[in-house]
């Protein structure tokens, strides 16, 4: 393993096709990528500027998984139009405080599994967040799988090989942005 990676999902469905995207993408991961799963993205609490002086367990616990990673790999659903509000918060602790955030010069990579647009505008919009906020952001080959909740499973199991297709072109691009770092 040459590089690590956190996942999170934007979903807390019991059956994530969000969810399962992350567990699929570390099925298929390559040899030189470790993909660590961030599950308790729940436990966040709303992002609040009070809290930083003291930031709670949570908080601590989030941004130390985050740190030392490579980059960040986000699967989110499309909710109105939007990344999910669990999503959001979660960039949003990954980006304070200002300037010293732990999503700081990490390469990222967003991936949606929505209704039947494949949830492409709430990526479009984490794309164009983490592109103002300066990270580099693998976009291709497109993961936006429309209706994936009728095919891909939670634990990252699918019935259909050409999202495991998309999904692993997805993971070379990261590693080769990674290595042309
Ligand atoms: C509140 C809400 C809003 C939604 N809005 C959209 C939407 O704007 N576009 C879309 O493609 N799907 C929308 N959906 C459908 C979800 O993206 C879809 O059910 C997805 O599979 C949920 O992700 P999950 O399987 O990871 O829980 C919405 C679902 C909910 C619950």
């Amino acid at each position: 393993v040459t590089y690590c990676i956190v996942a999170l999902s934007g979903s807390v469905r019991a059956g994530s096709a969000n969810t399962g995207l992350v567990r699929m993408a570390q099925r298929l991961a390559p040899p030189a990528l470790a993909i660590d799963f961030y599950t308790a993205i729940d436990q966040l609490p709303w992002y609040d500027p009070d809290l930083e002086p003291d930031p709670p367990p949570a908080v601590r616990d989030f941004r130390a998984a985050i740190a030392p990673a490579d980059g960040v790999l986000l699967a989110s659903p499309e909710y109105n139009f939007g990344p999910t509000g669990l999503m959001k918060n979660a960039v949003d602790w990954a980006t304070r405080p200002f300037g010293q955030g732990v999503l700081k010069g990490k390469i990222v990579t967003v991936v949606t599994s929505g209704g039947k647009g494949g949830g492409k505008r709430g990526q479009g919009f984490l794309n164009d967040i983490l592109a103002m906020l300066g990270n580099t952001v693998v976009t291709e080959p497109e993961v936006a799988i429309p209706l994936g909740l009728e095919r891909i499973n939670a634990d990252g199991t699918t019935s259909d090989p050409e999202i495991e297709a998309v999904l692993g072109a997805r993971l070379a691009a990261l590693v080769a942005a990674l290595e042309a770092r």
